[in-house]
């Protein structure tokens, strides 16, 4: 995981907008979020936590035949913010694309990371959730601002022998939603101008009721579909790691499904809502707190804009020892030296050959 070291907490918030650190944590669990610094955007983040994970499996970014990032707040609209990681990691072999299921996005990822390698299209994947929200919120609207914070989170997933890995997973969607939860301009059905910068059109827009009722029903009907679909009973599971949106969703989730909190990971105290990047930042610290062993049967659950929703059932395996050591700072300096010479050579083609075209 990588996250911004720029702490902005309840009180900060007190200060920008009409709200107060008691009402946002009894109505969301939140004390404070990540926010990233200037030069923090949502590749770069995606690159440390890619390097981290990398360096957890042990494996090469040479040898990386897929990367997937998800994402609500790509680099650009495009090039994908995949291929930008790609060139920050120097993965010469992999295929590059960003997928957008709002905070949905990594159980997607995960699962469509995985039939690719199911199918031996390819025999590895780098799966990454990352986001700076903090460039999409109106910090004056009190409705959005104190829910979301910058971060990423990223796995790499392998082929083995072993029973291991996705048993089963969700994906739903209901685009009768879409305007729930928003970003109205900037794509193709509204243009930037100066008339959608100056009405805020560019900031995200939440129906925070609507959105609050439909997560809780969907959180509760993803899991058991999931569990259903892995042939395994709630009581098989060991843990939850949900989408981190609001404590309040997680708790009626799990009451619904009859599942004590003790087997859920809740982070969300202190990072807010990360969208895509919450689910892989909670596993991380799960594993960091021994929570989270091998061969443990795993729920990931989420929902998002769309709308969309999904779970996934996992038995989690840990890291696969391979061949070649890596060291994350060696594997940036080799990326930023190839990409300096593709650059440069693709200048002196245009030079010698472009002028014969
Ligand atoms: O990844 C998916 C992302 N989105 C979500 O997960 C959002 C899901 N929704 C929620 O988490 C909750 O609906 C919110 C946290 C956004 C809002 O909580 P709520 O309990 O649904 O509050 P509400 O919108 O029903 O508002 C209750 C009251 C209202 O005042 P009145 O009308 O009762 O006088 C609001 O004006 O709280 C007021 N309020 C606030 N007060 C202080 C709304 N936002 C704030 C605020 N600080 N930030």
């Amino acid at each position: 995981m990588a996250v911004p070291e720029r702490v902005l907490t309840n009180e900060e918030l007190a200060q920008m907008v009409d709200t107060n650190d008691e009402w946002i944590r009894s109505r969301t669990g939140i004390r404070e979020r990540r926010i990233a610094e200037d030069d923090q955007t949502t590749a770069s983040l995606a690159t440390e936590a890619a390097l981290n994970a990398l360096a957890v499996a042990n494996l090469n970014p040479m040898e990386i035949e897929l990367i997937i990032v998800a994402t609500s707040t790509p680099e650009h609209l495009f090039p994908a913010t995949a291929c930008i990681v790609q060139d920050s990691l120097g993965a010469v072999k992999a295929g590059a694309f960003d997928l957008l299921a709002a905070c949905t996005g990594f159980i997607y990822a995960l699962n469509m990371a995985t039939q690719a390698i199911r199918t031996g299209s390819v025999s590895n994947a780098l799966v990454i959730g990352s986001e700076t929200l903090s460039r999409l919120i109106n910090w004056q609207d009190r409705d959005t601002c104190i829910l979301f914070g910058d971060g990423a989170g990223a796995f790499v997933l392998q082929a083995g022998e072993e029973k291991a890995g996705l048993l089963s997973a969700v994906m739903r969607s209901d685009g009768s939603g879409a305007d729930l939860l928003i970003v109205p301009a900037g794509g193709s059905a509204l243009s930037p101008s100066i008339d959608t910068i100056q009405e805020g059109l560019h900031y995200m827009d939440m129906n925070g009721r609507e959105v609050f009722r439909f997560a809780t029903r969907v959180m509760t009907q993803a899991t058991e579909n999931a569990v259903k679909g892995a042939k395994l009973e709630i009581k098989d599971i060991d843990l939850v790691i949900p989408h981190q949106a609001n404590r309040r969703i997680i708790e009626i989730a799990l009451r619904n499904l009859d599942i004590p909190l003790e087997r859920c990971v809740i982070n969300l105290d202190r990072y807010g809502n990360t969208s895509t990047a919450s689910i892989p930042i909670a596993t991380c610290e799960a594993i960091e707190d021994g929570r989270l062993h091998p061969n443990d049967k795993v729920v990931f659950v989420g929902f998002g804009a769309g709308l969309t929703w999904g779970a996934a059932v996992v038995v989690w395996s840990g890291a696969f020892p391979t061949r070649i050591k890596m060291v994350p700072g060696v594997i940036r300096v080799y990326a930023r030296v190839r990409s300096v010479i593709l650059r440069f050579l693709r200048r002196i083609d245009a030079l010698i050959w472009g002028r014969y075209q």
